[in-house]
């Protein structure tokens, strides 16, 4: 059983980038990996099509880019020319100039504490995987509200506090649909959509010879039941509000 934790750190996150990368790689996380990107590049071009503006003259920014999973659909897939992205460990901001050159301009920030942008910059927000993290999440959706222009797009994941998640003992963000609902409308962010999935224990997804069954499994669970119910990860796409 090939055994693969997520850091904690920053630090943690500077000695694991081409470990992060590689976790991508196998069979069941590529499954899922194509969900996620599909949710984004769809919520993308929604939004590109209800604006009437075009992939070129749109800002993006990426949030916790990691080994630029998400840059790359941006930048390979969308073929989006202004793309921003940030993260705290500096290994994965190296990782990615290697990668994509000046396709991409990246900078080190720490999202939970301050932003290097100026308010109201981007037209679509992703933050994949990193809100989790913080322990301040609730006043992450600020900041980022902040950067994003009045009906732009964020979409973001985090766990689902009613999974099997309950019982791993981690000590991560978690939150309900309904409570995540008041918590964004204080920053002026609206829900315009939600996704829910993968409801298997995180370390079945490490062995390798249940690959093909977890994928089986999960989508059989993802069309029996009701989308959010026992679903690990919650995948929440919302619109920045026009209110100032
Ligand atoms: C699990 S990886 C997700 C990477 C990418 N979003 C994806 O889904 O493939 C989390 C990334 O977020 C970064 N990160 C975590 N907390 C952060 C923070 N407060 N500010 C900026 N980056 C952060 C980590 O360094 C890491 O690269």
């Amino acid at each position: 059983m090939k055994k693969y934790s997520y850091p904690l750190s920053k630090l943690g996150w500077n000695q694991n980038t081409k470990q992060y990368a590689k976790m991508w790689q196998d069979k069941s996380k590529r499954w899922l990996s194509v969900k996620e990107l599909n949710i984004i590049k769809n919520s993308l071009f929604s939004y590109l099509e209800g604006s009437k503006l075009t992939i070129d003259n749109i800002l993006i920014l990426d949030v916790g880019v990691g080994a630029g999973r998400i840059l790359g659909l941006y930048i390979d897939e969308c073929h989006a020319t202004k793309v921003h992205g940030v993260d705290y460990a500096e290994n994965m901001i190296k990782f990615n100039k290697q990668k994509y050159k000046n396709k991409v301009i990246l900078n080190k920030c720490d999202i939970s504490k301050s932003t290097p942008f100026k308010k109201k910059k981007f037209n679509f927000i992703s933050a994949i995987r990193v809100i989790k993290y913080q322990k301040n999440w609730k006043k992450v959706f600020e900041k980022i509200s902040s950067i994003l222009k009045n009906d732009g797009i964020f979409v973001f994941s985090i766990p689902n506090k009613q999974s099997v998640n309950i019982f791993s003992g981690d000590k991560m963000a978690s939150t309900t649909i309904s409570e995540l609902k008041n918590i964004l409308s204080n920053s002026d962010l609206e829900i315009l959509n939600t996704f829910g999935y993968t409801r298997l224990p995180e370390p079945l997804y490490n062995i390798k010879i249940l690959q093909d069954l977890i994928i089986i499994i999960e989508s059989i669970l993802s069309q029996i039941l009701p989308k959010h119910y026992l679903s690990k990860v919650m995948f929440v796409v919302v619109k920045k509000t026009s209110k100032k």
